[in-house]
């Protein structure tokens, strides 16, 4: 007698997790979407999923949401298995399949800003990578990582590239006033997900401006020698017709302001 309730007791048990486990479909195509540490993990609901299904995500501790997405704080240098499972009216759906995820490995890093500025027969430009949201714990992406660019640029068809570490840069013994096109690539050892930057064409020291600016400066310096004339002409004649007395009356007033 027992021996039968032990059995009934279990086949109870066994009913009631088949049909909570059964009767919803476990979610799918579970990704992280991670852009400069920002992750979020995304699911879509199996079809069969009835509308209000909440879901559990499996993160080390169980986190609840009510939409197929739900955005992620994680440790930089830890491995996370993460899973979901959906929920509804107290039934639960198997648990999806398990991604594996590790912040710093398989975040994307976004293309690096780059600014340039054209010197004559130069260009200077300076690179940055967004650098993550301060709640990571990252102050400085390129002393986190030890992120090394490549720059490459082209004129009419010839191109080249230089690899460097520094976040300012110079391209030097290029041809004045021409139009040149760079674009820079971020390497990082431990992350293979790097976006490079978008081409950006700037013209080197274009040659007529200079000469223009030379031309502005000369006819400054011409005026201001015409102007530094009359004007020591013109207390030459004050000094000639004024007499002494009004004379040192200016002087005694000009030294006063
Ligand atoms: C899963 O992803 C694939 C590819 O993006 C898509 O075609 C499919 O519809 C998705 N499944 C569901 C249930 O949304
Ligand atoms: C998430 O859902 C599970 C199962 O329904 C429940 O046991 C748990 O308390 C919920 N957690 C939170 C944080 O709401
Ligand atoms: C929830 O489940 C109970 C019994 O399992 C059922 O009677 C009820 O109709 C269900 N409610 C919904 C909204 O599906
Ligand atoms: C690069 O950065 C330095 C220092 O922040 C700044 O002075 C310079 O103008 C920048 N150059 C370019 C091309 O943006
Ligand atoms: C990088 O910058 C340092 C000084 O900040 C400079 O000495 C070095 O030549 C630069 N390297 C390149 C490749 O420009």
């Amino acid at each position: 007698m027992k021996h039968w309730k032990c059995v009934f007791v279990l086949m109870t048990c066994y009913l009631v997790a088949h049909t909570v486990l059964g009767s919803l479909p476990a979610p799918v195509n579970v990704t992280v979407n991670s852009v400069n540490f920002q992750h979020v993990l995304r699911w879509d609901p199996a079809p069969g999923t009835p509308p209000g299904t909440e879901y559990n995500i499996f993160k080390r501790k169980v986190l609840n949401s009510t939409t197929a997405s739900l955005k992620l704080k994680l440790h930089n240098e830890r491995t996370y298995y993460l899973s979901v499972q959906a929920s509804y009216n107290q039934t639960l759906s198997p648990e999806s399949h398990n991604i594996c995820f590790t912040p710093y490995k398989d975040t994307k890093i976004g293309p690096p800003e780059v600014s340039l500025a054209g010197c004559g027969n130069c260009i200077k430009m300076n690179m940055s990578l967004l650098e993550p949201d301060s709640s990571t714990g990252i102050e400085d992406i390129n002393k986190y990582y030890d992120v090394h660019f490549t720059v490459k640029w082209r004129r009419e068809g010839h191109s080249m590239s230089l690899e460097t570490r520094n976040k300012s840069f110079t391209l030097d013994n290029l041809q004045e006033g021409m139009e040149y096109c760079v674009q820079v690539h971020t390497h990082i050892r431990l992350n293979g997900n790097t976006q490079p930057s978008t081409w950006e064409c700037i013209l080197t020291g274009p040659v007529e401006h200079r000469v223009a600016a030379l031309l502005i400066i000369l006819l400054g310096l011409l005026m201001t020698s015409v102007f530094c004339l009359q004007y020591t002409g013109l207390i030459c004649t004050v000094k000639a017709t004024l007499p002494r007395a009004i004379i040192v009356r200016i002087i005694h007033l000009s030294t006063q302001i």
